[in-house]
Order: C-alpha cells, then structure tokens, then sequence
C-alpha cells in the first residue's frame, strides 16, 4: 500500500480517530473529548476543545526559539520594497494592533472588515483579531465600493481597516473614495475606521477616521484569548449564484487542524522552509496559504505585492523562488498562462536559481494539460493541480507531496484527499459510474476546516448546499472520476465562472445591467479565454427605442458593472441582440449560447421556442469576432 493509501483506509477505519491524531499537533489549553459532534445535517468538530489561534501561529514558535526566524516576507515590486518580520517581530507587531483594538473597544466575538492591499499590516490586522477572538472579514481590494457594502451590512463590524491606496500597474486605487462611497450604501455604520497612509497616495481623513499610526501608538500589548474550538476564525464572503455574497464562516479548530494536516502531507512543508501561495489576502487561497497554514506550521510565508508578468517582466516569479528560497510556489494557471504567453521559451528563469523549488501547486481554475507540462518543463518538478473552494477552506482534491507523490495525470484534479468522500450523482442522486460525468458531492460529514454553516444564515446554508442532494454537500461543479479513483473537473453547475482565478457570478453582472433604464432583458456567460480562463460576455436586448444608442449603452454597461461590481469584473464585451434564446418555460438558454460563443458542438434543446433565434446570436456573436 502506498502512502496515500494507508492514509486513506486509516481515515476510512476511524475519521474521529483520524482527526483526532492531527488535532495533536496544535496548542490546546483543553484537548476536546468530543471529536464530532452531530445535529441533524450540521456537524462540528472538536466541539468542547479550546485552544487559542494566535498562540499556535506565533507565540510557540516564539517559546520554541524560533523568534529569530522569518515569518513574513513582504516582497513589493509595486513599491520596490523587500521587508522580512520575524517571528518576535510578528508577535510584536500583532500584540499592539491587538492592543489597539481592545483600546478602541473591539471584544471577543465582534467583527472587524478589512479592506486593504497587500501589505504586511493587512495580515497583522487578521493575526490582531485572532489574538483577541474577533472576527475578520477580509474584503478583497479588486472589489468595488457596492459589493464592500453588502459585506460590511452582513457582517456589521465594529471597525473597518482600510489604506489609502492599494497599487495596480500603471495605476494607483485611492481605497478612501471606495469605502467612503460603501459607507454611504450601507444601512450599518462601523464605530470607526482606521486607514493606513501609503507615501505612493496619501488620504484625506474625516472626522471618526483614524490614522493607523496614531490608532497603534501607544497601545498596551495584548496576550491571546482562548476560544472555543467551534468558535468563528473569519468569516470570508464568496460569490453565489446571486448578487448576494455568502459569508462563509471558519471555525478555529478545524481549520487549524486541517491546514496543520494539508502542509504536511499535501505540501511537504517543514518548520524553517519558505512557503509562497501568489495570491491576495481577499481570496481564500490567501487566508489558508499566504496567512494561516505558513505560521501555524512555523515556516516563511510571502506576502508578494505584484503580478506575475509586467512587475516588471515575466522573470517575477523566478526572482522571488531565488531571493527567498522559495520550496513550495501555489498559483493559478492563470498566472502560467500569462508568463508562457510573454515568454514561452522561458528564457527569464534561465536568470535566476530556482534550485529551492521542488513542487509547483496550481489551483483556482481548470489547470490545462497544456500550461501544466511546459512549466513540468520548465521548472523540472512536479506541477501539481489541486481542487477546493472558498467554502472548504482547504483542498479537498489533489495529490501528496508530503505523503508520497501518486503519478499525475494532467487534465485530472487529482485524488480525493482524506476526509472527503467524492461521489458523482446524476439528478435523482443515484451513483454514477466511473467515467461518466454528473454532480460533484461529498457525503456528510465535511472534514475539519470546511464550513460549519453561512455567517447567521443556517438555512441558507442548508439551501445552498445540502439539499441538492440529501446527505451531501453539493459542490457546484460537474465532473467524473475515473477507475484509479482521480476525479476532472468539467464545468459548473450553477452560474458562477472564474475569471482569472477570481470567482465571480454572472448574476451579480446580470443585476447591474438590467438596472439600465435601457435594457429590457440579459444574459451574461463565460466565453473561454486563452489567458484568463474565461471572461465574461454580456448579451444585451435593449427597449425598441434604444436600439439606435446600442454603442453608447454598451459603453455605460460596461463601466457600471466595474463600478459596481469591482475591475476583477472585466467585463468588456456587451452584445446587443433583438431577443435571447429561450425554452418554451422562458429560460433563457445560457449553456447553449456559452457553446455557440466557444465554438463547441452542440444540440438545440427540443424545448427551444423558436429556432430562427440561435441564427441570429450566431450572426451577432460572427460580428464580434466569435468563435475566436
Ligand atoms: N485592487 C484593485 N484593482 C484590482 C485588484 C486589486 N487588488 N486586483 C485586480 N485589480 C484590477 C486590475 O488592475 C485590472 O484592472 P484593469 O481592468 O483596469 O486593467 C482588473 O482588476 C482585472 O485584474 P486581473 O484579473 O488581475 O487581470 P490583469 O489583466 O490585471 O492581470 C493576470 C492578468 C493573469 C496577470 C492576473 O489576473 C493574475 O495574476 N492572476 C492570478 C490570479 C490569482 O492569483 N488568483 C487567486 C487564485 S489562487
Ligand atoms: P473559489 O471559491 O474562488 O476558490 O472557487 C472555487 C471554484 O473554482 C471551484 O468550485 C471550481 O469551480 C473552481 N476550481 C478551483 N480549483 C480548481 C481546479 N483545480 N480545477 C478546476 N476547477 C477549480
């Protein structure tokens, strides 16, 4: 038996023997007697232990003498910066931020949203909160000043962090007019807000805004509080199928359990060595790997403020591996694809010593076979794809560079990792055979780490996700598993794409447009895109009146949806078509259409009300340059 296979059938034999065993490897002023704990179809791990985050992140690393070490390396392109804190460095920075927010009045339980780039004060304010048991909601810079105040009025914090700007290529984001114009939407009013000058952009503060500096200077330092184990971590809101995000919660000690787990055996990752997810602390990949899973393991985490090619060239990457010793590299495929278009030779690396390197890790999107050999290639380690989602905090499919690598198979997301019980239903929940391709769920219980429920919202987790199919957890995408038990991802099942990496739903995009006076009725798709993976195309039917301003309204659409949704929304196609393709029930035939723009086979539904219409989608999408 192989490695993976023992870990499998020892989590098979016993899952609470098995989590129990990697529960030891965190702090715990009460070790839980209670592995897991079942009510009804909500379960919660370690329900009666104790233990606290921040403890286990910095301070017995600290106690254990590696005070000295890196923790966290912010390395800024943007700026032209390189700043390394230690861990007794780390341990003071949090403790006075912690301070600082008993100070202001923020107590064990309340929320704090931050709103801020990539700088080290970002990730002290989301270690400050778990020293003290509040909870941060981390909002991602990209988005725009509508969708920070849907998630200030779901979480409703008491303090709001922010900076004056945040640094894009060729453009600096003034954050102050973004988060005084969410301020202005939303119906809860933070206590105060606290913004971090940057010398690139300086902000003009009002009165109850507080100056980073000043809101710090002098702060007693706070020791960590200990918290229940089901307690919430952060709360991190995702798209859904709606222009309503989920706020989805992170209990503590599952979810250090599980990334305590996931460094070891699926990362490889020992105390001492470098660490680097390329991500932004707005995702989830940003919490679990540039944040959460390093320190609690005691390695060096990067915290890169850049982009993988332009800052400057596409050589970026490979410096970093070098200056910092980098062991394990996690980005998007996304991220390759833009370094092959720029440098497909990859004669950058050749400038740099990546010898640290030994596993490149892609996830957040579909990883092509193509882009996973030619850095397999280029960088001669394994490439490896892995799956998960926002809501499961940790991957859930992959393959185990700790454990024992299982072969690769390029196309293929990998193995189901301990804990996840993968089966593939078709609509009437029956079990699919392998190969064929239906519903991805995972039978109840989720492992450790995976959401316990929706921030104050139970039924809507229940609605969300398991009542699809009855005692599981329905993950959105379809895919198949083959007869060696790896399972592909095809598509999703709902109307979310991911655009670079970042999810986004295309009913969000759908709600915005169809507030323009203009437009009667719409319908937003992800077409394929050789560099981002998918981009979104809006098909518009404008009011009869309007058809003559077609130009102009599309213009308006466009920059409404980035200004409501946020850049990362990169919209930039809006069609306008006489009517849109609909069942005889009147659903709009999205999935047909999304076929039609990519120039894949496809068979009209029977249902379809009138077949004359394709034709003109395929003239309107023929105009546009689709099929590309
Ligand atoms: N704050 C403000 N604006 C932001 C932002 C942030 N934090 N992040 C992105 N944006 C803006 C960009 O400036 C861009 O604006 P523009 O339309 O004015 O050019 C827009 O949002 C789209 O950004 P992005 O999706 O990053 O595309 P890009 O064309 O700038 O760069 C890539 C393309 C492939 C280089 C880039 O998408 C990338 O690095 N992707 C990796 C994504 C990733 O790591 N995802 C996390 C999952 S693991
Ligand atoms: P997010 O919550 O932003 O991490 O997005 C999760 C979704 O991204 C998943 O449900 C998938 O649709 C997609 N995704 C993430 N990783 C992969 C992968 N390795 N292969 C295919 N799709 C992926």
């Amino acid at each position: 038996m192989s490695n993976y296979e023992q870990l499998i059938s020892s989590w098979r034999a016993s899952p609470e023997d098995f989590w129990k065993e990697a529960a030891e490897q965190l702090a715990w002023d009460t070790f839980p007697t209670r592995i897991l704990q079942q009510n009804d179809d909500i379960y919660r791990w370690f329900a009666d232990g104790t233990l606290s985050a921040c403890h286990n992140l910095i301070d017995r690393h600290v106690k254990a003498g590696r005070g000295d070490q890196a923790a966290l390396v912010y390395d800024s392109p943007m700026t032209g910066g390189v700043r390394s804190y230690s861990y007794d460095d780390l341990l003071e920075e949090v403790s006075r931020l912690a301070g600082a927010f008993r100070r202001a009045g923020v107590e064990k339980g309340d929320r704090v949203v931050i709103y801020m780039p990539m700088v080290p004060e970002a990730v002290f304010a989301m270690l400050a909160c778990c020293r003290i048991g509040a909870v941060h909601s981390v909002v991602f810079g990209g988005f725009a000043a509508r969708e920070l105040a849907k998630r200030i009025d779901d979480a409703t914090p008491k303090l709001v962090l922010s900076a004056s700007c945040g640094l894009e290529p060729g453009r600096v984001v003034a954050y102050k007019p973004l988060l005084e114009e969410a301020l202005q939407l939303s119906a809860h009013k933070p206590e105060q807000c606290v913004i971090l000058q940057r010398p690139e952009h300086e902000a003009e503060l009002k009165e109850g805004d507080a100056d980073w500096r000043q809101f710090t200077e002098g702060a007693e330092p706070a020791d960590c509080v200990v918290t229940n184990a089901t307690d919430p971590l952060y709360v991190l809101y995702t798209s859904g199928t709606t222009g309503v995000p989920k706020g989805v919660v992170r209990d503590v000690g599952g979810y250090l359990t599980a990334l305590s787990w996931s460094m070891e055996q699926i990362y490889g990752m020992q105390a001492g060595e470098t660490y680097w997810a390329a991500s932004d602390i707005g995702w989830v990949v940003g919490h679990s790997y540039i944040v959460y899973a390093p320190l609690l393991v005691g390695c060096t985490t990067i915290l890169y403020e850049g982009k993988p090619i332009g800052t400057p060239d596409p050589g970026a990457f490979w410096r970093v591996i070098e200056d910092h010793k980098v062991k394990v590299l996690f980005t998007a495929p996304t991220a390759l694809r833009a370094i092959k278009k720029e440098d497909p030779a990859g004669s950058y690396k050749e400038k740099y010593d990546v010898s640290s390197l030994t596993h490149l890790f892609l996830a957040g999107e579909r990883a092509d076979p193509d882009s996973l050999i030619w850095a397999h290639k280029l960088l001669d380690v394994p490439v490896i794809d892995h799956w998960w989602q926002t809501e499961t905090g940790w991957p859930a499919i992959g393959n185990f560079a700790g454990a024992g690598l299982k072969p690769v198979k390029p196309g293929s997301a990998g193995l189901a990792v301990p804990g996840y019980d993968f089966h593939v239903l078709n609509k009437w929940h029956e079990e699919l055979k392998p190969g064929e391709i239906g519903d991805l769920a995972i039978r109840l219980p989720l492992p450790p780490g995976c959401l316990p429920t929706l921030w104050h919202n139970e039924e809507g987790f229940r609605k969300s996700y398991l009542t699809q199919h009855p005692g599981y957890y329905s993950t959105g995408d379809a895919g198949f598993i083959d007869d060696e038990g790896y399972i592909s991802i095809m598509s999703r099942t709902d109307d979310l794409i991911n655009v670079a990496g970042h999810r986004l739903s295309t009913g969000a995009m759908e709600e915005v447009i169809s507030n323009h006076a203009q437009v009667a009725e719409c319908a937003v798709i992800g077409v394929n895109d050789a560099i981002k993976g998918a981009l979104p195309v809006a098909f518009v039917v404008l009011f009869a009146d309007a058809e003559g301003e077609a130009e102009t309204i599309e213009k308006e659409l466009i920059a409404s949806v980035r200004h409501e949704i946020g850049p990362v929304a990169a919209l930039k196609h809006v069609i306008a078509v006489k009517r849109l393709p609909k069942t005889r029930s009147g659903k709009i035939l999205r999935g047909t259409m999304r076929s039609m723009a990519n120039g894949e086979e496809f068979t009209p539904p029977a249902t379809i009300d009138d077949h004359t219409i394709l034709d003109e989608i395929e003239q309107a999408l023929g105009a546009e340059g689709y099929p590309q």
